[in-house]
């Protein structure tokens, strides 16, 4: 457990901010599950003001459930991100997240995400223009890289310039902006990070398991434990990191918790324009990612996978699911490593 500002982050594991999938009905699923918290996609500073469909869609958010709600922003100009803070804060955001991390050239270009990394006074800046124009009325958090690249790796003091800006709480992808999301995170740094600062962190970085998780606390000491891909068709995962027990779906709950994702995506997607059927169409077709990962490790796989790449209708991706899940078992050889027992208490096991 661990604040960020008022909010207290129970358990301190978290669902890593992902574009395309952390949309509310993913969130809504991982805080459901056991996830301390979930953070919204990116979202352009700039396209909050011109608030159109898509940026609509992207604020939406599930109050009920969904507490406290985090947003991330992205932006280069002071300004902009300062009233960007105050748009997010009237849409609801009780958490304000700034992306320093994206590698994506479009975003680095205008002087946001990870081209932050490159200057850590101007990303502190940032923080101080964010809090004034919201009058510290809710916390404001940072998530960065280790670096621009191996040999610009300035998390430490990128850090402790954010931390005297008044950043809440430092999430840090283990990986420098060149490394992308290829070779292995560096969790030792995560362990310099926090050795030097006093707000909390949060460790992310090639956690895929329960057991990577408690392994990346006990390591490095941080304070909460952020996943990212490992959470892709696993949603589960934040349940067994609340129980620190192993648990392992039955087929007919993971055929249940697809079914009702879809139809959560789709309705999330097409509730603006209901009558119109390419934008059903377009909203089945976005969901065949997740297709992939909730088929992950079972048998038959690809032949459902071949399959549903070419169904664009609710109707028939239902039926897709339930002939693939009469017949499907879990395949031993391609799931993910597994424990001799489903009773295993992680937390005793690593501490
Ligand atoms: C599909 C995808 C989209 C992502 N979008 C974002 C984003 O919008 N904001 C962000 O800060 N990080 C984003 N990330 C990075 C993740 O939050 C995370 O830092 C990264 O995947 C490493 O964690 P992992 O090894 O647990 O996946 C994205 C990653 C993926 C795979």
């Amino acid at each position: 457990m661990f604040h960020i500002g008022p909010h207290r982050i129970d358990p301190p594991f978290l669902l890593a901010p992902m574009a395309g999938v952390s949309e509310m009905p993913f969130r809504v699923m991982a805080f459901e599950f056991g996830a301390g918290l979930a953070t919204t996609e990116l979202i352009s500073a700039k396209g909050l003001f011109h608030r159109n469909k898509r940026t609509e869609q992207y604020l939406a958010f599930n109050s009920e459930v969904e507490r406290p709600y985090s947003l991330q922003l992205f932006g280069g100009d002071e300004a902009a991100m300062a009233q960007a803070a105050v748009l997010a804060v009237e849409a609801g955001a009780q958490i304000i997240d700034i992306n320093m991390g994206c590698p994506v050239k479009k975003v680095t270009q205008t002087g946001a995400g990870s081209a932050l990394l490159c200057d850590p006074k101007r990303a502190a800046a940032l923080i101080v223009a964010m809090r004034k124009s919201v009058q510290d009325s809710v916390p404001i958090t940072a998530k960065i890289r280790t670096g621009w690249d191996e040999h610009h790796i300035n998390c430490v003091e990128m850090g402790k310039a954010l931390q005297d800006a008044g950043c809440a709480a430092l999430a840090m992808h283990a990986r420098s902006r060149a490394q992308g999301y290829s070779g292995k995170a560096n969790w030792d740094l995560i362990g310099e990070l926090k050795s030097a600062l006093q707000i909390p962190v949060i460790g992310n970085g090639d956690v895929v398991s329960a057991e990577d998780a408690y392994l990346m606390q006990q390591q490095t000491g941080c304070d909460g434990v952020m996943i990212g891909r490992g959470a892709l068709g696993n949603p589960w995962i934040f349940r067994e990191l609340k129980t620190g027990k192993k648990y392992t779906p039955s087929l007919t709950e993971r055929k249940d918790l697809v079914l009702r994702h879809l139809r959560e995506h789709i309705r999330f997607h097409t509730n603006l324009d209901e009558a119109r059927s390419d934008v059903q169409q377009r909203a089945v077709r976005s969901f065949r990612t997740h297709l992939v990962w909730y088929s992950r490790g079972l048998k038959d796989a690809s032949f459902f996978r071949e399959r549903v790449m070419h169904l664009d209708t609710l109707a028939s991706v239902e039926q897709a699911l339930h002939d693939f899940f009469e017949t499907t078992h879990v395949d031993i050889r391609k799931s993910l490593p597994e424990t001799e027992s489903d009773e295993i208490d992680y937390r005793q096991a690593f501490g």
